[in-house]
């Protein structure tokens, strides 16, 4: 008895063996393998020249340097409007001289009503950003408004100048 089961076991074995074999060969991924084949064929006819970006070959520290120096040339004409004290000392450190953003975000052309939520915002741990916070948590709001108000004009002060 047992080996009639272990032979009719092996038979089915045999046929699939075969079903399979005629479907594409079990051995390279039957028909999925087929699928991953003409996948990588397709790749190779679009993708016809090799897209070499230069800045994927370029190094971290290249990058930074780049930023950084852009940032500068950018603080340089930034710096030709006054800004308060208040700002310069609170926060031009890392929002730049003018606004244009450093380690910080750039919050030139913002809304005074736009950089005080924010300013709430990152107080209240609404919007969580260690750095942020650190800066501004001895901070009141009022001087949140002031400097909200501050920074909101120093699009229309950068322009008066071009004029
Ligand atoms: C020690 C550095 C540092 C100082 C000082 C600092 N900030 Fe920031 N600020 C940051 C960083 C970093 C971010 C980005 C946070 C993030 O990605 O969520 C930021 C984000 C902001 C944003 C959000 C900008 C946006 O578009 O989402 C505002 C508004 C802002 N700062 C205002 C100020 C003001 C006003 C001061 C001065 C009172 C100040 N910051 C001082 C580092 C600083």
């Amino acid at each position: 008895m047992k080996n009639i089961i272990v032979g009719i076991l092996t038979l089915i074995i045999i046929a699939l063996m075969g079903y399979t074999a005629s479907k594409g060969g079990a051995w390279q991924g039957g028909e999925a393998g087929k699928i991953t084949e003409n996948v990588a064929s397709m790749q190779k006819e679009t993708v016809a020249t090799p897209v070499v970006a230069p800045i994927e070959q370029k190094s971290d520290r290249d990058i930074e340097n780049e930023k950084l120096k852009s940032l500068k040339d950018k603080a340089g004409n930034a710096v030709t409007f006054k800004v308060s004290d208040k700002y310069k000392q609170k926060c031009a450190s890392c929002h730049g001289a003018g606004g244009e953003g450093i380690v910080g975000l750039p919050l030139f052309g913002q809304s005074a009503e736009s950089i005080y939520e924010k300013l709430i915002d990152f107080k209240s741990g609404k919007r969580q950003n260690p750095i942020m916070k650190g800066a501004i948590m001895n901070i009141g709001e009022a001087d949140f408004k002031e400097l909200a108000q501050e920074i909101s004009e120093f699009k229309a002060r950068a322009e008066a100048l071009k004029q």
